[in-house]
């Protein structure tokens, strides 16, 4: 089976944009797609201020900000993945959303062997599989934010994921990506976020039962813990609506109140303050 070269990647928000940026860092042709121009825009600004931030850091040598943006592609046409062999969905977390997406991509790429992967944290991917006509191509391959960053991607097979797709899914993670790569079954949450979200909702709670402000629970888990980031800090990071759409996935799977999210959160979300990339969540960042 020839490497996997050509990248296709669906939705260019925080996790798209970290995950084509580290394809295209990989050396890899990379097609990203959006909506529309404007979130081209935005996900390709997200892009260059990371790859900046790397220069700086001495990561990535300038001349390679420019090379590393010359592979990428950016366009609202989905059907310019037709000869991609890895497609990546990394949309909002809905189901609806993303099975139809899936019906979509599975119509307009044409190259058989492609490995169509979707980002979800919390949705079956058996069920994006079966949205298309070729289950045992799906897999889940999970990345965690900021991407560039962070070592680590869940691998998920559902029951019809060809044991060679994963194989395959994970030689490029790990081969070409240089990430490490867990395994897990087919179940909400998966392996990080079923631990990590339950922590995330009992830190909302706790501050919303008046316990505590939030920058002394996020301190307690920092100075006391050595997490980089408090809970709420990192619920900003993540996405107030991100979170809440994974706990309303996982409550659905396992019906156990620790997934049930507090009614402080459900107001935040209807009220726009979805974190770091509103402008506002438990914190202000304006
Ligand atoms: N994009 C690219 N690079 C970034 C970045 C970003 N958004 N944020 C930080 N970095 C890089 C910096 O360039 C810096 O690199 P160097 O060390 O080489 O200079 C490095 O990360 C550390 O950054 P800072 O010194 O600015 O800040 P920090 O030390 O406070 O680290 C952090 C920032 C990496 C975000 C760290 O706080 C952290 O790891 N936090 C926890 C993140 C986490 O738990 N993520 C998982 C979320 S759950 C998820 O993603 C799954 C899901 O489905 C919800």
């Amino acid at each position: 089976m020839p490497k996997i070269q050509r990248i296709g990647v669906v939705g260019a928000g925080l996790m798209g944009s970290g995950i084509a940026e580290v394809h295209a860092r990989a050396g890899l042709d990379v097609v990203v797609n959006e909506v529309s121009q404007s979130a081209l825009d935005a996900g390709k600004a997200k892009i260059e201020k990371s790859l900046q931030r790397a220069a700086k850091a001495g990561k990535i040598a300038d001349a390679d900000v420019d090379a590393t943006l010359g592979r990428l592609t950016f366009t609202t046409d989905i059907e310019a993945f037709a000869d991609r062999d890895f497609v990546v969905e990394a949309i909002l977390e809905q189901e609806q959303a993303k099975t139809e997406l899936f019906g979509r991509i599975d119509e307009v790429v044409t190259n058989e062997s492609a490995i169509l992967a979707s980002n979800t944290s919390s949705i079956p991917i058996m069920k994006l599989g079966m949205a298309t006509q070729r289950p045992e191509h799906v897999v889940g391959v999970h990345f965690f934010n900021p991407v560039p960053v962070l070592p680590l991607v869940e691998l998920v097979a559902s029951v019809r994921t060809s044991d060679d797709v994963v194989a395959r899914a994970e030689e490029h993670v790990t081969g070409t990506l240089g990430k490490t790569a867990i395994h897990c079954q087919d179940r909400a949450g998966f392996i990080v976020n079923a631990l990590l979200v339950p922590y995330l909702l009992s830190a909302i709670r706790m501050y919303e039962a008046g316990f505590a402000s939030a920058e002394d629970i996020d301190e307690g888990m920092e100075k006391g813990t050595a997490h980089p980031m408090g809970p709420l800090r990192l619920s900003d990071m993540v996405g107030l609506d991100t979170i809440k759409a994974i706990a309303d996935s996982m409550y659905d799977e396992y019906k156990e109140p620790t997934y049930a999210a507090p009614p402080l959160l459900m107001r935040m979300v209807d009220a726009g303050l979805h974190g770091k990339k509103s402008g506002r969540g438990f914190y202000d960042y304006s």
